[in-house]
């Protein structure tokens, strides 16, 4: 039987938000694609061994992204404006593409190929309204991927939109097609919804314990508009409340101008933020009151919201999370910034028993970032890095692992190129 793999190298291992564990010299060993045991390298000293690999990187979890538009990565960053009228002028229209399954199929393995050459290695995305764009989309994943077909009822051009009835009955049977880990429950915004659609959509997600994504008071514009829309609910978060769509299972996109009745709410339900840091700079939609969640213990993750997002990057988003709050004089730092991009992601989608951080058990996924020559201490070096310009770190040459395989990274970035894609195998 083949015997484990050490791999040496500098290892961060977040624990919490206020917490990582750091070895300069450390080990990881990984067989048949699952982590065995972390440390530092003297403890692996009687451990017999296959191969050592050694390596000159910092060593972090496989990043999770937990809330990104696969079907608005070739338009990430641009049109930046208000939400609405970037939606309504832009993005809308950009959707209605994927109706078309070759489209769709490139542009899928563009996305599971950028991703992953950036250290995604597990996340949850929103699709076009076209089941078949969702399926080839599951077909084409690297990593582990929730997907969600965005439903849509109106309020948005026809060829998005599905009569009531076909949309809950849509549901059902991707759920079961795909399954519980693989398919999230996805009401795009309750502008897209009637009250009885989003009812039928929490009584299913709720039955099946599935997740369920959207999003959640963005833009000032949008809060307006919801409020003139559902008139008998309290709030924007009480829309989804009195429809049963929040609860320890729920990942709500965005969470800017909440009352602090909406934050009571969030934390009673044990719902979870997808916290959109780069996005909410880009459309200008405003920042989310940090300090308000941590006070409530609301839960959150960091996600890069591509294509309101301009980088899938989770070193980018990492970085404006720090520089976002930072400037507002809120207190923040790397442990924070990784926990809530690697550990609290795989919380967030159910999976903190298998990924996010280096330990026994999990799946062997991590990121390696080769260490400049004189970085000083690879964690501080890891500090300066997410501190520093942002410009770069899309294109940061790092190496994603993926249960045990390295990812080989080395292609353009351009779509076309892409086509047809490298051979992973
Ligand atoms: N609200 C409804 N749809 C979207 C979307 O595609 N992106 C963002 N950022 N917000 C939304
Ligand atoms: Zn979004």
């Amino acid at each position: 039987m083949a015997q484990p793999l050490l791999i040496r190298a500098s290892l961060l291992n977040p624990v919490d938000a206020d917490h990582w564990v750091f070895y300069r010299d450390g080990g990881v060993l990984v067989h048949e694609g699952r982590i065995l045991g972390v440390g530092a390298m003297s403890e692996f000293r009687q451990q017999p061994v296959g191969a050592m690999l050694e390596l000159d990187s910092l060593l972090v979890p496989g990043f999770v992204d937990v809330h990104i538009h696969w079907v608005q990565h070739h338009v990430r960053g641009r049109f930046q404006r208000d939400l609405m009228e970037w939606l309504r002028n832009h993005i809308w229209p950009e959707e209605m593409g994927f109706d078309n399954e070759l489209f769709a199929r490139r542009h899928a393995q563009n996305f599971f190929h950028d991703t992953v050459r950036a250290g995604t290695t597990l996340g949850m995305a929103y699709s076009s309204p076209h089941v078949r764009a969702l399926e080839i989309a599951a077909s084409e994943a690297i990593g582990d991927w929730v997907l969600g077909n965005s439903i849509m009822e109106k309020a948005a051009p026809e060829p998005l939109c599905r009569a009531s009835p076909d949309n809950a009955d849509q549901v059902a049977p991707l759920l079961k097609k795909l399954g519980r880990e693989h398919y999230a429950v996805t009401p795009r915004f309750a502008l897209n919804c009637s009250a009885a659609l989003m009812r039928d959509l929490g009584d299913l997600a709720r039955r099946e314990n599935a997740l369920i994504q959207t999003h959640l008071s963005e833009s000032v514009n949008e809060v307006r508009e919801i409020r003139e829309a559902f008139p008998e609910a309290q709030d924007y978060t009480d829309v989804y409340d009195r429809a049963g769509l929040l609860g320890p299972r729920s990942v709500l996109g965005h969470c800017i101008h909440l009352s602090t009745r909406e934050h009571q709410t969030l934390a009673r339900r044990g719902a979870w933020i997808a916290h959109c840091p780069s996005s909410n700079e880009a459309l200008d939609s405003g920042r989310m009151d940090l300090q308000a969640i941590r006070r409530h213990g609301i839960r959150y993750a960091l996600a890069s919201d591509v294509g309101a997002g301009p980088s899938h990057s989770m070193l980018h988003v990492m970085q404006r999370f720090l520089a976002q709050h930072r400037d507002a004089g809120v207190d923040v730092n790397a442990r924070e910034a990784l926990y809530h991009a690697t550990l609290a992601g795989a919380e967030c989608l159910g999976r903190g028993d298998r990924a996010g951080s280096f330990a026994p058990g999990k799946r062997a996924d991590f990121v390696e970032l080769p260490l400049p020559d004189g970085s000083g201490g690879p964690d501080h070096w890891f500090e300066s890095l997410l501190a520093g310009e942002a410009r770069d770190l899309e294109e940061r040459p790092l190496r994603t692992w993926i249960e045990g395989h390295p990812m080989e990274t080395d292609f353009d970035d351009e779509d076309d190129d892409h086509w047809p894609p490298p051979d992973w195998d």
